[in-house]
């Protein structure tokens, strides 16, 4: 199977599948997957563009919003993770997963799909030390703290990932795995971004979870952007001589390298993106603990929970209904539509995803992503099929009202 790899999408969808349009007529050859690693930008009309964090200059509707409002198709199925610079509001409507348009998938903020044998996991967002423990206490519409603060990476959604047993293929996160230029050639990098020089020696460059997920899955490869510049590198894994192949690359404009397409040994196609089981007995296994507050939620050293009844539950549900994902349903009014600017076009709160609920109702599970506001007593949300809480309160430390520092906006210190 040929996958084409994209760094950061910018919403520049037209430019990158034209440009994957060419390469297949001049090579003749036929890609069967675009995979994005973040920085997507599905902005859908006027009112998204105030869930995404970007200056003033590049607050612009650029092409998703065609493909979500049926105008154009994706020429190609496109997997995608979040970034940094995401229409953080829509993000969270498909927190678990699902289509932003047709033929166009995200990953949720954490999450595994298969596309026909090939088992692709994704962590969406950028690492933040400080807000790492917390829970995704941001609803829309977001004030200045949270419109910085929702895209950060949560210790849940990795420790998600981290109960995956079984071999993922190809892994994206949008930072790069920290340590992960002791792997490349990090003096060629540091030649053509010598600023990065001091963050590579006192190691924070990337992402640290990212860095764990890295050494507990090992994926043949591992794909990221953020950084706006090619980087290759080999990781040799200590134990089983497994090897990942590392890519990070730029972002869409002429002459910069922001297109790989990898040749992945796969089964024959037709290839459809398909709900992974191990992923969904996770996503039910954990539901429970889902933390929605401010308040900070510790996860690590927890044991393991107990997975294979929960397996086998999730098992026999997706071999009565299949394992095709709930279609794709549009929430807002599209950009230049006639309702773009009416009522429904001008709501900022959030709106339950009918791909979310059906979900969730699949895996039988509460709808809560609309829950949580910070303050005491959240307790009772956290219900489901696992009693998680031990006796001193589970992985939840009970701490009201956390000061959560300014944001200083150092997530925008990536220059070209
Ligand atoms: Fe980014």
């Amino acid at each position: 199977m040929k996958i084409a790899v994209e760094g950061c999408m910018h919403g520049d969808l037209d430019n990158v599948y034209a440009t994957l349009l060419h390469l297949q007529q001049v090579e003749k050859t036929k890609i069967d997957l675009l995979i994005c690693c973040g920085d997507f930008q599905a902005v859908r009309n006027e009112k998204d563009l105030e869930s995404l964090n970007v200056p003033a200059k590049f607050k612009s509707m650029n092409t998703f919003w065609k493909y979500y409002s049926g105008e154009k198709v994706a020429p190609f199925p496109t997997i995608f993770i979040g970034g940094n610079h995401e229409a953080s509001n829509y993000l969270w409507e498909l927190y678990y997963g699902g289509w932003a348009a047709p033929d166009i998938y995200f990953l949720g903020f954490a999450g595994v799909v298969k596309f026909g044998n090939i088992r692709i996991g994704g962590l969406s967002g950028i690492y933040k030390d400080r807000h790492y423990h917390l829970g995704h206490f941001e609803r829309p519409p977001y004030n200045n703290n949270e419109i910085r603060s929702v895209y950060h990476v949560r210790e849940y959604d990795v420790h998600k990932l981290m109960q995956i047993e079984e071999p993922v293929d190809i892994f994206i996160s949008h930072d790069w795995p920290v340590g992960i230029t002791d792997h490349g050639n990090w003096r060629n990098l540091v030649r053509s971004k010598p600023f990065f020089e001091q963050e590579i020696q006192s190691r924070t460059l990337g992402s640290k979870p990212a860095a764990e997920l890295l050494e507990k899955l090992k994926p043949p490869y591992w794909f990221s952007a953020h950084l706006h510049c090619k980087f290759a590198a080999l990781v040799e894994h200590e134990d089983g001589g497994q090897v990942t192949k590392f890519l990070a690359l730029d972002k869409c404009l002429p002459k910069r390298k922001f297109l790989q397409i990898i040749e992945v040994e796969s089964e024959p196609g037709p290839y459809e993106i398909q709900y992974d089981e191990e992923w969904l007995a996770i996503t039910r296994r954990f539901n429970s603990v889902f933390p929605l507050t401010a308040k900070k939620a510790y996860f690590r050293g927890i044991p393991p929970l107990e997975m294979e009844d929960c397996r086998r539950w999730v098992k026999s549900k997706m071999q009565s209904r299949g394992s095709k994902p709930f279609e794709f349903v549009r929430t807002v009014p599209c950009y230049k539509s006639s309702q773009s600017h009416d009522a429904k076009g001008s709501f900022s709160g959030h709106i339950r995803n009918p791909q979310t609920e059906a979900l969730l109702q699949f895996l039988e599970l509460p709808y809560l992503l609309d829950k949580g506001e910070p303050g005491p007593s959240q307790a009772s949300i956290f219900r489901g099929p696992v009693d998680y809480n031990s006796e001193d309160g589970g992985p939840f430390e009970d701490v009201n009202n956390i000061q959560l520092p300014e944001d200083d906006d150092d997530d925008e210190q990536v220059p070209d």
